[in-house]
């Protein structure tokens, strides 16, 4: 099996590779910039933007591809990075024979947030690929070790019930890894992955 990662050198895309290097699986990334913490051996960087899909050389064949690409921090980018750059994603797949798109949603956030990712899910029902959309919550992990800070006031805020913090619900960046990689082995007809299925 071969696996192409959109925005692979990221935070979910270099835990994504150790999954699914324990597997022995075919991998590339595309991102703009290499990330040398990803070795050759691991899995092959292609340069590119997801804007520009011209210029983006692809020289092998794919059966998977899974889009990382996305932004929370960022709200002018919200639309942008969380929603058309899943447009541009489905051009690829269709441009390169890619039949499964894999797409990493989320289960909350603020509003705004939430809408440019729901709707970038509707792009990839409506893509007409087999398609698996993943709904994690805030991971965390020592690849971004920030992200150990927000955990507690988070676990604190959710115990008090605040539905926001509810719907962020933490988890283990190397868990939500292995769960995707275990649907996505197994080939089963699931085309969502839910926190329940992460815990
Ligand atoms: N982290 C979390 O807790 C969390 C929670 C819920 C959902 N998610 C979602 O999971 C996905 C992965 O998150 P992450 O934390 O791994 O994100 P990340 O660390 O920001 O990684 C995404 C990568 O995408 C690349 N990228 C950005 N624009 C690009 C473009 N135009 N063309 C090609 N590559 C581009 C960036 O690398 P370059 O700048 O080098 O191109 C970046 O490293 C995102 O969709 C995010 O919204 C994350």
């Amino acid at each position: 099996m071969n696996i192409l990662l959109i925005g692979g050198n990221g935070f979910v895309g270099q835990s994504l590779i150790k999954e699914l290097t324990k597997c022995k699986i075919e991998i590339s990334y595309l991102s703009r910039t290499q990330n040398h913490s990803i070795s050759k051996d691991e899995a092959t960087w292609i340069q590119g933007d997801i804007f520009d899909l011209n210029n983006i050389i692809i020289k092998e064949s794919y059966d998977i591809v899974i889009h990382l690409i996305g932004t929370i921090k960022n709200k002018n980018l919200y639309s942008k990075l969380n929603t058309e750059s899943v447009t541009e994603t489905i051009k690829l797949c269709k441009k390169h024979n890619i039949n499964k798109l894999v797409y990493f949603s989320a289960n909350g956030g603020f509003n705004h947030y939430i809408e440019s990712k729901r709707n970038g899910e509707k792009l990839v029902v409506n893509s007409k690929l087999d398609y698996l959309i993943v709904r994690p919550g805030l991971m965390y992990g020592k690849e971004r070790l920030t992200s150990y800070f927000n955990i507690l006031p988070i676990k604190f805020f959710s115990k008090l019930g605040i539905p926001f913090f509810k719907t962020v619900y933490p988890l283990p960046i190397e868990k939500v890894a292995a769960s995707v990689v275990e649907v996505i082995l197994n080939n089963t007809d699931s085309t969502i992955i839910e926190i329940n299925d992460m815990k």
